[in-house]
């Protein structure tokens, strides 16, 4: 981490965490963020639903919800990165405060509940983006809508043309049943539904799916079963956990989604659990905060990672040193690229 950095983070780290977050996403459009672009190896470069990635190391979704800091993300090290969740009409989300540091924890939880713009402004945004990046957008649905399951598909349909993947959130623990979406027939529905949008887009892009690290081994195998039958092209997991595990400080029982450190167990084990039911490509997400995790995650079965919390204590160089570092992991252990690592760790998961 640079010098300018850590000062950065230590004088964010003593404001308000919501207000910290603006401030880093005007810094970063203010070009004081890393600019040597995305971190770049032949063992890195890989390919996920057809879309060829520098490198395997993408930025989580909701860390740029408007889609407001799109041509400064793309001078970071990050291999693809997911803006959103933009819902069909702007909403405020829950009321604050809704975001809360667990230092100690190296953790977040979150209480958002899809505070974006809206579709309308964020295609805007993202029709002005930087050609040369993968950049994809997390779909949600509004608090208020009569028919969630459809919002996937009508902000699908506005933004679509602009990006390279969406990926269907119905794993947010912050939209009042929004979960529900992960049952059988619910999400059966509604991926049809998407699909539907998705084939009428003159460029169809590929739809990923994100799911809960809550999820029991009959709900995951559910899950996997409708993703097999429903046409979408990868799964990505996972979202942030209602569940509490040995967590210390003071915010420690606030509601709403755990992210970071507590996470990365839980969430790999949902994975590796995830990679015996399906031949779909899976991004692992949940708590990597290093090279070493980020690997883990790979050798569990992820074709990709994603990150966020861990940017909050590392700040966005991070990224260059895990996608540095992962490389060389990959060396280490004889693997001439990332796709040969995939699931080779597995058993330890399960
Ligand atoms: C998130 N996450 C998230 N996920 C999603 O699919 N749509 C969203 O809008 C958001 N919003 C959001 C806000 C905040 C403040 C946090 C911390 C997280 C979840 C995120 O993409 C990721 O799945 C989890 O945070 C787990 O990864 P990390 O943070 O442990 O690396």
């Amino acid at each position: 981490m640079k010098a300018l950095e850590k000062i950065g983070l230590v004088a964010l780290r003593r404001i308000d965490p919501e207000h910290a977050h603006g401030l880093a996403l005007a810094a970063l459009n203010a070009g004081l963020g890393p600019r040597g672009g995305p971190v770049k190896s032949d063992r890195l470069r890989t390919q996920i639903a057809g879309l060829d990635l520098p490198n395997p190391v993408g930025l989580a979704a909701g860390f740029d919800k408007n889609a407001t800091a799109l041509h400064a993300l793309a001078k970071t090290g990050f291999g693809f990165i997911e803006v959103g969740a933009a819902t069909p009409r702007p909403q405020a989300g829950n009321p604050k405060p809704r975001l809360f540091r667990l230092a100690q924890d190296r953790a977040a939880i979150n209480r958002f509940g899809f505070n974006n713009d809206g579709m309308d402004t964020i295609a805007g945004r993202l029709a002005k983006r930087p050609a040369d990046r993968i950049i994809g957008l997390n779909l949600g649905a509004n608090k208020d809508s009569t028919d969630k399951s459809a919002d996937f598909a009508t902000v699908l349909a506005r933004c679509g043309p602009h990006v390279d993947f969406a990926t269907v959130n119905v794993s947010s623990p912050n939209t009042e049943k929004l979960r529900d979406l992960q049952g059988k027939a619910a999400l059966s529905a509604l991926l049809s539904g998407v699909m539907d949008t998705r084939a009428g887009l003159a460029r169809p892009i590929p739809i990923f799916l994100k799911i809960a690290p809550d999820l029991t081994e009959n709900e995951i195998a559910e899950v996997a079963e409708v993703a097999n039958a429903s046409g979408i092209a990868a799964i990505i997991a996972t979202n942030t956990t209602l569940g509490r595990i040995g967590l210390h400080g003071p915010h420690k029982d606030q509601a709403g989604g755990l992210s970071g450190q507590p996470l990365f167990e839980k969430s790999t084990r949902v994975l590796a659990r995830l990679s015996t039911m399906t031949d779909l490509p899976l991004i692992g997400v949940g708590g990597v905060a290093s090279a070493e995790q980020a690997y883990q995650k790979i050798c569990a079965g992820a074709s990709a990672v994603q990150l966020y919390t861990a940017l909050v204590y590392g700040g966005l160089s991070l990224v260059d040193d895990i996608a540095r570092g992962l490389d060389a992991l990959l060396a280490r252990d004889g693997f001439a690229s990332v796709a040969d690592a995939v699931g080779s760790g597995r058993a330890d998961w399960l």
